[in-house]
């Protein structure tokens, strides 16, 4: 890899924490890289914005066959996903990532607070005493309304759709009315797919790491499409973070494609 290598200036990264406590905007850094890749996300909103990240490899697999899904990404593209969930307000994974890698979902490799944590689990299938949930604070676990499993005042009921999924822009309705609006969507495939099909990502982050699996689970999942023409083109731009490239796609909201939002 050629060119100056990316880098996080240490002043840089203190004012995206102060653009994120609202404090912002700081020193002038409009020309830096890194301010440039992370104002967005540390930018303060009235209405919630969504990223949704994925870290792959090359032939864009996060898992093996067997479920072996680390690591996956080297240093600086886990770097990267820290920065996201210091950045955000709160960050969300389905239960199969819980279940498959029992991730504890906080800040470590960089300084900056933890998000809070959010697990989709409609029917309670992760196990109390998986990390994210046992950690300090607990997690916000998203129960169906049929679900039968009690617990604490920290779950969150939605109904459940026509085809059984709970809807994403509740939840997102639902997590803005506890003052969580910056949301990092973590995976696996079969979350970032409910997101991005109902139109509600702003920003997806694909980090690439250069490493063959061949088989094994995908990042991403959608429906199939038959041409080409049907197939997502959200604007991007690519940063080389060192150990991984990062492909920052930016959506404009709306219904990804009308057959495929779901249904009201
Ligand atoms: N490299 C990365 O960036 C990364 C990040 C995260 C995960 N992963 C990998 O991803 C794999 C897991 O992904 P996955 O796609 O199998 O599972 P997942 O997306 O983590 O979880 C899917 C499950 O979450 C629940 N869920 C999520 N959204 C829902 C909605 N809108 N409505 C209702 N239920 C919803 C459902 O639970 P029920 O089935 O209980 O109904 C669903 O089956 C693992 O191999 C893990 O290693 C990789």
């Amino acid at each position: 890899m050629t060119g100056t290598p990316f880098q996080v200036r240490d002043a840089v990264w203190r004012d995206l924490l102060a653009l994120r406590r609202g404090e912002g905007p700081g020193a002038e850094h409009a020309w830096d890289p890194a301010w440039a890749l992370y104002e967005p996300i540390a930018r303060r909103r009235a209405t919630s914005f969504v990223v949704a990240q994925v870290g792959q490899s090359l032939d864009g697999r996060v898992a093996t066959v067997d479920g072996d899904a680390a690591p996956i990404s080297g240093p600086d593209g886990f770097a990267h996903l820290h920065r996201l969930r210091a950045l955000a307000d709160a960050v969300i994974v389905g239960a199969g990532c819980v279940v498959a890698d029992d991730p504890r979902l906080t800040v470590r490799e960089v300084e900056g607070p933890s998000p809070a944590r959010v697990v989709i689990d409609p029917s309670g299938r992760v196990p109390a005493g998986a990390k994210c949930v046992a950690g300090v604070g607990g997690a916000i676990l998203v129960r169906a309304e049929d679900c039968a499993a009690t617990e604490d005042g920290a779950s969150l009921r939605l109904p459940r759709e026509a085809d059984g999924r709970l809807c994403p822009r509740a939840l997102l309705a639902a997590l803005a009315d506890r003052g969580l609006r910056t949301i990092l969507v973590e995976g696996g495939a079969a979350t970032i797919r409910h997101f991005l099909q109902a139109g509600l990502v702003d920003r997806l982050h694909v980090t690439v790491a250069p490493i063959i699996i061949g088989s094994g689970a995908p990042g991403l999942l959608l429906d199939p499409v038959s041409h080409l023409s049907e197939a997502l083109r959200p604007r991007c731009r690519v940063t080389p973070l060192g150990s991984d490239t990062l492909f920052d796609c930016a959506f404009d909201r709306g219904p990804v494609e009308p057959s495929r939002a779901p249904s009201a």
